[in-house]
């Protein structure tokens, strides 16, 4: 695509940038609707994370992507945060409205939702608990989509049992039970679960496996893991073998970023096979 002097632009803004696959994803949506735009990957440094977004904005920027570690940063720069940014206290999407103030949106849990729906489609948000491995910012967005869309009973599981409390108490007025078990008792956890969620980074290419006793886990309950490299994890292997509805991490990334291509380019994108091979090739 060759730019014209009326181009759309949008990026990603991360410190580093280099690992995000958003450029590529979205470059291909910008191939595919023939749009004549770009998005670009956009390193800046925490401390030039205001500075950089009110230079792209008087440049003609449309909106922008946040990455680790600037989501935090963006929630408090932002005019107008939705309701999911205000509930995870970050922001991942930026969108610039005509007078240059500030969309903020936090569309990770929307992302997570839309993976779950599409590779899971009988699985009920109200049925039974929903238990969560993980208390950091991933954990956030996924309760936070969760509880978005009817989740009745939500249980946390994490190393650090304190981080379970402080996460538990976000959500102590919203209308679902968010209760925290030790991470010693996570396999006892899993008795009468409907979804089983690893939100940790545990099972990454690199990091230790994770260690789960999968016997009490109900055959029908569902099973996520938002770690997308490997595409399957151990996790997923092993609940895929006992014969579990298994929902690989790749399509959160990929339907995160869905709202803020529409906003920035006009056209709402389509999350297809072709794209996840597309956006899985190095
Ligand atoms: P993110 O924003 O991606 O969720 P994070 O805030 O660093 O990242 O959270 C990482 C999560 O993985 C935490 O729940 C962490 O547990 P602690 O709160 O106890 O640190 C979990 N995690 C990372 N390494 C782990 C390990 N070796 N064993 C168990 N949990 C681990």
């Amino acid at each position: 695509m060759i730019l014209s002097g009326q181009s759309k632009l949008a990026g990603v803004l991360g410190w580093p940038v280099g690992h995000s696959r958003s450029p590529r994803l979205h470059g291909y949506w910008l191939r595919q609707y023939g749009i004549d735009g770009a998005y670009v990957p956009l390193p800046v440094k925490p401390e030039d994370f205001e500075t950089a977004v009110r230079g792209l904005v008087a440049a003609g920027f449309r909106g922008f992507n946040v990455t680790v570690p600037h989501k935090e940063a963006a929630f408090r720069l932002v005019d107008r945060p939705d309701d999911q940014a205000e509930a995870i206290g970050a922001v991942n999407t930026i969108i610039v409205a005509g007078d240059g103030t500030l969309d903020g949106r936090n569309t990770d849990g929307y992302g997570f939702m839309a993976n779950l729906s599409a590779g899971a489609p009988d699985w009920k948000a109200s049925s039974a608990p929903a238990v969560v491995l993980g208390a950091g910012g991933a954990a956030r967005s996924v309760i936070a989509g969760l509880i978005s869309q009817g989740a009745g009973s939500i249980v946390i599981c994490n190393r650090t049992r304190s981080r379970s409390e402080d996460l538990a108490a976000l959500f102590a007025n919203a209308p679902a039970d968010v209760s925290v078990r030790d991470w010693e008792d996570r396999g006892r956890a899993l008795a009468g679960a409907g979804l089983l969620v690893n939100t940790t980074q545990l099972g990454m290419t690199g990091q230790p496996p994770l260690e789960l006793d999968l016997t009490a886990l109900p055959p029908a309950a569902v099973v996520t893991d938002i770690v997308y490299a490997p595409l399957e994890t151990d996790l997923l292997r092993r609940v895929g073998e006992r014969g579990h509805p298994v929902v690989d991490g790749l399509g959160m990334l990929l339907h995160q970023a869905v709202p803020g291509f529409e906003a920035w380019f006009g056209v709402r994108p389509e999350v297809t096979p072709a794209l996840r091979n597309f956006v899985l090739r190095d």
